[in-house]
């Protein structure tokens, strides 16, 4: 039988598979870039300066074409940049493909040794998992001590909340009838990050502008999101 995404019977992992396959299929369906070039609106005032962080390499995680890979490279250390599509890493321009590691994996399961970034961003991922806490849990398996952990969490009052979304079981939507969300509020976003042993540095509610996405959103919108800084407690 086909699986139904609005089952009342979803199992957690058949969804983030039949997830990250609409995700792979929406960057295959447009040469176009889906989110553009410009970093995402609450980057740039929120990267830590380079001479902060301890020693280690860098992660964007779930990168999708890698419009944060630049002010990514400019901190001068390796960059790594995973995601589930390969749809989505073919299409990094090429310049900055040429200067990190590409990895196509679930943000689950990296394969990559323990301790081994410094700083690690997750952009406008959070509300897309079916399965955070797993990811965040990895994602601070990957940290070293003292290394940090930036990350927007989207709550009910975001621009796109509920818009063209099809409620889903346990508080989720399906965007499209296809893309997993799910909207946390601020208590759920500080525990997110405390159950996987992260200790919040900053929190702030954040509002950007977003253009039009192709093939994905045909309108420009609004963002407002948490945007949390954490920290893999110093050994
Ligand atoms: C909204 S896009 C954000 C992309 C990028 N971080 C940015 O800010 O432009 C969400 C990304 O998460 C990826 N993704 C979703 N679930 C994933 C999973 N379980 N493992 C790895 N990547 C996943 C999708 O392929 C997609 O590229």
């Amino acid at each position: 039988m086909e699986f139904n995404p609005l089952s009342t019977h979803l199992h957690s992992r058949k969804l983030n598979a039949h997830n990250k396959t609409a995700w792979d299929l929406l960057y295959a369906s447009t040469p176009k870039s889906v989110w553009g070039h410009k970093p995402v609106g609450f980057l740039i005032p929120h990267l830590p300066a380079p001479e902060l962080l301890p020693p280690g390499d860098i992660l964007d995680a779930a990168t999708g074409e890698g419009r944060n890979l630049a002010p990514l490279l400019a901190l001068g250390r390796p960059v790594t940049a995973t995601d589930a599509s390969a749809s989505a890493l073919a299409k990094i321009p090429a310049d900055l493909a040429a200067r990190v590691t590409r990895l196509q994996c679930d943000l689950a399961v990296i394969p990559v040794p323990d301790r081994t970034f410094a700083f690690v961003l997750l952009s406008d991922v959070v509300e897309t998992l079916p399965e955070p806490a797993a990811v965040l849990g990895e994602l601070r398996r990957l940290l070293v001590p003292g290394g940090l952990l930036l990350v927007n969490i989207p709550g009910d009052d975001d621009g796109i909340s509920g818009i063209d979304m099809q409620p889903a079981p346990d508080r989720a939507w399906l965007y499209r009838g296809r893309y997993y969300y799910k909207f946390h509020s601020r208590a759920e976003a500080e525990a997110l990050l405390a159950n996987a042993g992260l200790e919040l540095v900053t929190v702030q509610v954040i509002d950007w502008e977003e253009d039009a996405h192709p093939e994905f959103r045909s309108e420009p919108h609004t963002h407002r999101s948490l945007v949390l800084l954490a920290r893999r407690p110093p050994a």
